[in-house]
């Protein structure tokens, strides 16, 4: 059976975007007309994705609230007449299963996947950082192509890469690649955060995985790192040093990944998205031009 299982981690504190996170999650926060989460969700649902589970957290529960349906707002749209509006939920209607589990305590990324290990069992399945979208409005299909990477060469690892600015690598997770040879490589290791002038390349790491079970045991024998944290990123250089398949995918030019975890790449993505808008878009260029060119 093709892999139709989605993890979405989204029990982070998302404190570089307080005192916006405060009381509301970082992945409910909207980008153009929708929050950030419901993007990930739509762009899994179309690359085959028929169950999401949500690794979730205590201040989480407007995730679970957005993905419901919601009979009485429902009805109410429908006996005021308002077709548009009702259709703006048709998301709620889409064939996909719904499940979470809280991560209780955030001790990071790699520990929020881990989270999922008793529900994913012995298939290989999907990440997707609840943060992050790929593409302006999630047109991407990644995912798709991942799985079927995985599913041909049955690597324990697949990860997405981006290619990002070389001054900008010592930001990310930065792919070590064993041969370089277009679109889908082998991995030789991800190295986090390297020096531009020591990066082994300039693909970063950009928030879409397929793994294998194999990811639980190396995450369990993984070590708080900095902040008693547990980095994916040390768990998937583990898996690659004693011999396990890595392959990395780039993403095509068009597919670039938002990323809403900081204030600037939130920002530069709201305003892409509001303008990329089909029906609010031109004139909030136009407006952007006038108020630029009038000071
Ligand atoms: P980040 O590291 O960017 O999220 O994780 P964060 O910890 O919320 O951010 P800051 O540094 O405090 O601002 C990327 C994704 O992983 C999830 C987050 O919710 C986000 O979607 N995450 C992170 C977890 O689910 N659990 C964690 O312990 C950490």
């Amino acid at each position: 059976m093709s892999i139709d299982l989605a993890v979405i981690p989204v029990a982070g504190h998302g404190t570089r975007l307080l005192p916006a996170t405060k009381s509301q999650p970082k992945e409910m926060l909207p980008v153009g007309r929708k929050p950030v989460v419901q993007y990930v969700a739509e762009e899994l649902a179309r690359s085959g994705m028929n169950r999401l589970l949500f690794i979730t957290g205590a201040r989480k529960t407007a995730i679970e609230n957005h993905f419901d349906e919601d009979g009485e707002l429902n009805s109410f749209l429908r006996h005021s007449g308002k077709e548009n509006e009702l259709a703006e939920l048709d998301f709620e209607h889409c064939d996909i299963k719904y499940f979470y589990t809280r991560q209780r305590r955030q001790l990071g990324l790699g520990h929020a996947i881990s989270c999922a290990q008793s529900f994913v069992g012995d298939q290989s399945f999907v990440v997707a950082l609840g943060d992050s979208i790929i593409g302006i409005h999630a047109e991407s299909d990644i995912v798709r192509r991942m799985v079927t990477v995985q599913e041909e060469t049955q690597a324990d690892v697949v990860i997405a890469f981006e290619e990002v600015p070389h001054a900008d690598v010592s930001q990310y997770g930065i792919a070590q690649p064993k041969h370089f040879s277009g679109d889908v490589f082998e991995l030789e290791s991800v190295v986090e955060k390297p020096d531009p002038q020591e990066a082994p390349s300039n693909l970063a790491v950009a928030a879409r995985y397929v793994f294998r079970p194999v990811i639980f045991e190396a995450l369990a024998k993984t070590r708080p790192g900095k902040g008693g944290e547990i980095q994916l990123t040390d768990a998937i250089e583990r898996i690659l040093e004693e011999g396990g398949k890595g392959i990395g995918v780039r993403l095509a030019p068009q597919e670039h990944r938002y990323d809403i975890g900081n204030f600037e790449s939130y920002f530069r993505a709201f305003v892409e998205f509001a303008l990329a808008d089909p029906v609010y878009g031109q004139g909030l260029q136009t407006h952007l031009k006038a108020r630029w060119t009038t000071g």
